[in-house]
């Protein structure tokens, strides 16, 4: 008989004896970098639990269902913690901190759910959003970019891509696609600006309070649109988000669709416009790849897979155990953090090789840019297919699009996205061919 022998958290390897704090937040991709050149795949988080950097142990402790979501609790404690760590440096007090604006967005969230609710409420955000329905969206989607795109056409000059093209047209296609009432669009895309500031991991006392402030309205607002959407009249989209969730109860109370609607479609609003900016940021820098997509509009879905392997726009999330899970011979006990670097998976040379090569015609099966398993994104395919309608867009004869400068990725945050993507676009009277340089 042979004896197995169990090892515990404690034997790992601490995360910041092998990277410095300060570096793992300031730049998580080049962080995973630096742990995935080693022989390393789980380590200790400072704070407790386990980190997760290869690709197979990723992929393999998403797909176990007893690896479940953060809950509410969970995730405003850490969120708390940040803000008064940061008060404390700025101010030397200790300040209350008022969690309500984000638990409610987040108690509304498919994301910290976990079985009962999880199943019935993850099922009704995800039928309307699998590949069949999904492709019935794809007319609006065409119809809201190309009048963007006359828009920035007649302004002329430079645009910044992620905050005038990509956010926008994202923005304007979700609340036309839900049927919200007119003219809010800018709005949340603005909100959505604000509340990416709680991704910082060393977040200024202001940017939380922004934060908050802005998760606050943002709930308020889509909640009140969504309700006058639901008086208006049938709307697809909707009508069966709303089906779906109706009826079910979330701690001992019955769901509200609205709340439910707004939080759940936060992405849509905000990391949908991310990962068009950073797919489209790598096809820029490589004009072999762009070439052949204006050749062959079909390798679209490829570009946008690779662009986000490099760069997906969220690159960690933080799983909880539900019962005490067996990892080859580790025990992660129940309760335990399993922090998720989806971004490190994407770029393990076991999985990928040459990691860092934009190569759009390599396997985008094994990527962990919309996370696995039970919790995988019900998001990606809306996503790919908005992704795709730019790329298509942006390669069609008669229009030139330029790069101007050279973009940087913002630091200190869980999100990957650059600072400003300046880039000139026009529809030269004389061009047939389309000219994305
Ligand atoms: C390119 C854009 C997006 C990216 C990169 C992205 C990425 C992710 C990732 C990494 C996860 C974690 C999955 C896991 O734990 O295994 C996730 C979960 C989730 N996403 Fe997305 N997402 C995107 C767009 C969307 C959209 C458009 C929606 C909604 C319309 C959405 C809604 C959700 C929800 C509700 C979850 C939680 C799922 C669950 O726990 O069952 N996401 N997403």
């Amino acid at each position: 008989m042979t004896v197995t022998q169990t090892e515990a958290i404690s034997d790992l390897p601490l995360l910041t004896d092998l990277v410095p704090l300060a570096e793992w937040s300031r730049d998580l991709c080049s962080a995973s970098r630096t742990l995935l050149a080693g022989d390393h795949d789980l380590l200790r988080h400072p704070d407790g639990g386990v980190v997760a950097v290869r690709n197979a142990t990723i992929r393999s402790l998403a797909e176990d269902p007893a690896v479940g979501n953060a809950p509410v609790s969970f995730l405003t404690g850490r969120s708390d913690d940040r803000l008064r760590r940061a008060r404390e440096t700025a101010e030397g007090s200790r300040c209350p901190v008022d969690a309500e604006p984000l638990r409610h967005f987040l108690r509304n969230q498919v994301f910290t759910m976990n079985p009962p609710e999880h199943t019935e409420l993850r099922r009704a955000l995800a039928r309307p959003l699998m590949p069949r329905p999904v492709r019935s969206f794809v007319g609006l989607a065409e119809q809201v970019l190309d009048a963007l795109l006359e828009e920035l056409v007649a302004a002329g000059g430079e645009i910044d891509f992620g905050r005038d093209l990509a956010a926008v047209f994202a923005t304007r296609f979700w609340t036309e696609q839900l049927g919200l009432p007119d003219g809010h669009a800018a709005r949340i895309q603005h909100l959505m600006e604000e509340m990416n500031l709680q991704f910082r991991f060393n977040p200024a006392p202001d940017d939380s309070a922004r934060a908050r402030a802005a998760t606050r309205e943002y709930m308020a607002l889509l909640e009140s649109l969504v309700g006058r959407a639901l008086e208006a009249g049938p709307n697809d989209l909707l009508d069966v988000l709303t089906a779906g969730a109706r009826g079910s109860r979330l701690d001992d109370e019955p769901v509200d669709v609205r709340a439910n609607v707004a939080s759940n479609f936060f992405d849509a609003f905000h990391t949908v416009g991310v990962a068009i900016t950073n797919a489209v940021h790598h096809l820029l820098a490589s004009p072999e790849h762009l070439a052949a997509l204006r050749r062959d509009p079909a390798l679209a879905a490829q570009v946008f897979a690779e662009g986000t392997r490099i760069s997906p726009p969220l690159m960690l999330t933080t799983r909880v155990t539900l019962a005490d899970v067996r990892h080859g011979d580790l025990l992660l006990p129940a309760g335990t953090a399993v922090h998720m670097i989806w971004v490190a998976g994407n770029h393990d040379p076991d999985a990928f090789p040459d990691p860092e090569r934009f190569d759009p015609s390599r396997p985008a099966r094994s990527a962990t840019t919309f996370g696995g398993g039970a919790h995988v994104c019900p998001g990606r395919n809306a996503a790919r297919m908005l992704g795709e309608v730019v790329l298509h867009a942006l390669t069609a004869p008669g229009l030139h699009v330029e790069q101007v400068g050279t973009p940087q990725w913002v630091e200190g945050s869980g999100i990957r996205h650059l600072d400003s993507f300046r880039v000139r676009i026009s529809r030269p009277a004389t061009s047939n061919d389309g000219d994305l340089a």
